[in-house]
């Protein structure tokens, strides 16, 4: 079982899409493993996306995932990075097919509700870096 980083973004959170984008999650059959409400501090948001730092768009957007609180969360479940990937949409708001948690909530890529791991390898990092290892209850979790 695989395990990926969720966030629903301030715009997500302020707009009470919460609910909605967890239960689609929940029915889907994957499990939740960690959630935190927190308003992310600068230098964690800046470490989150530092892949693209140096890019145009990095100070407004590590400025705007500070700016109010974000849901984080830890899910699990079979193949869960590419089957989130999937559910969440593509990034480009005219790209993201209906359906999908962008496609059917979101138009504006800087203000698109939702991140989620995009590898394996960006998961186990992301997820060390929001959640204390004790925080994320995944062996606990039936198959
Ligand atoms: P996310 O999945 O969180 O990963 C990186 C984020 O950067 C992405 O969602 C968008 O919100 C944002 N992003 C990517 N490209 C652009 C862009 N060209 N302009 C503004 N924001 C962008």
């Amino acid at each position: 079982m695989g395990l990926t980083f969720i966030a629903i973004k301030p715009d997500g959170v302020h707009r009470g899409l919460v609910g909605e984008i967890i239960a689609r999650f929940e029915k889907r059959g994957l499990k939740l493993c960690a959630l935190k409400v927190v308003v992310p501090e600068k230098a964690i948001a800046e470490k989150h996306y530092e892949e693209h730092a140096g890019k145009p768009f990095y100070p407004g957007l590590v400025d705007y995932l500070c700016s109010g609180p974000i849901v984080a969360m830890v899910w699990s479940g079979k193949d869960v990075v590419a089957v989130t990937r999937k559910m969440i949409g593509a990034t480009k708001p005219a790209q993201s097919e209906p359906g999908t948690i962008r496609g059917d909530l979101a138009l504006d890529m800087g203000r698109n509700v939702i991140h989620g791991s995009d590898s394996d390898d960006s998961a186990q990092r992301e997820i060390k870096l929001w959640f204390k290892e004790e925080e994320v209850c995944s062996k606990y979790v039936k198959a």
